[in-house]
């Protein structure tokens, strides 16, 4: 932008705001007292909206793509759970992403890496589906939750005899909203397996959380059930928790700064969020946008995972949190 043409004496010479206001707008110069809508407000605004999606439906409509597109064409074969407010086609909530991804028995999908930090939770897989991150090609069973931090190769393969089926989490929406977004693909196109790890610091396994959830108190009267910490936090930018609602018992009523999209590794129940109820089953994913009041209660022994950007506000002293 080149500076435009107002010169000093005229400004100075501006006999109205009006004119003043003519002056400046050349300049691309607003004046602050006449700025038709505030930049600061009193606590967060609702601009995206509670949400949920249904795993019986994507996985339907996965079932479908797996005929319809190949991972030669679709990188990966995955289905973008969009918040549905206008002008968003792309973010769950404003920081984060949440996507359901498929692969076919035989098919791989080639490695890459980026600087958006992702995982996954496994929805559906028998043995032999995997991921390669890093080099290490590391097994990929139900309830298990994996890690592909910024910069790391990974790629995917199933090597059983069923689809697998997955939720993918970004933080790419920040990465958007913060311009460092690096992407490659892998020399190779499909990365060399190196070595072969059941253990990783890129894998949450099940069986450990369930262990994990065992030995942990519940805190029955806070808003997330029992709940442990994936990593310390998993990622620089994302946390991960997971929750394990008694049956019956409602949590508190909470609201947080922190977006938090809510995963059902387990079971059933409803969430009420902002007024409104959600009733989810395996498989779902909910999404609870900032400062949106909301609680669960489960219908059975149900485990969540909370993906959320605790992790990313609470260094930056922006995490606040409100109990009802
Ligand atoms: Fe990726």
């Amino acid at each position: 932008m080149k500076t435009a043409s107002p010169a000093p004496d005229d400004l100075a010479r501006s006999g109205s705001l009006e004119e003043l206001y003519r002056l400046l707008t050349p300049m691309h110069v607003g004046a602050g007292w006449n700025k038709p809508t505030p930049s600061l407000w009193d606590e967060p605004r609702k601009t995206f909206v509670p949400a949920h999606w249904r795993y019986d439906q994507a996985h339907a409509a996965l079932d479908a793509a797996g005929r319809l597109i190949n991972t030669e064409l679709a990188e990966r074969r995955n289905l973008i759970l969009y918040n549905p407010v206008p002008g968003n086609d792309y973010a769950t909530t404003r920081t984060l992403l949440a996507a359901y991804q498929m692969i076919l028995p035989g098919e791989q999908a080639r490695s890459h890496r980026h600087t958006p930090n992702a995982l996954r939770l496994i929805v559906d897989a028998e043995p032999g589906a995997y991921t390669i991150v890093d080099g290490e090609k590391i097994p990929m069973d139900p309830g298990d939750v994996l890690l592909t931090p910024n910069w790391s190769w990974h790629g995917h393969g199933n090597e059983g005899k069923a689809p697998a089926f997955w939720i993918d989490f970004l933080d790419t929406p920040l990465i958007h909203a913060l311009e460092p977004m690096f992407f490659e693909p892998h020399p190779a196109g499909y990365e060399p397996v190196a070595r072969t790890a059941d253990i990783s610091p890129m894998r949450f396994a099940w069986k450990d959380t369930l262990r994990r959830l065992d030995e942990s108190a519940p805190d029955t009267a806070g808003p997330y059930g029992t709940q442990i910490e994936l990593g310390e936090p998993a990622m620089r930018t994302i946390a991960l928790h997971m929750m394990r609602l008694a049956p019956g018992v409602p949590t508190a009523l909470h609201r947080t700064t922190a977006n938090n999209i809510y995963a059902v590794a387990r079971g059933s129940g409803t969430s009420t969020i902002d007024g409104e109820s959600f009733a989810w089953s395996r498989g779902d994913v909910v999404a609870v946008p900032a400062w949106r009041p909301h609680g669960h209660r489960a219908d059975d022994d149900a485990v969540l995972l909370r993906v959320s950007d605790e992790a990313l506000l609470g260094p930056l002293a922006l995490l606040r949190q409100e109990r009802f």
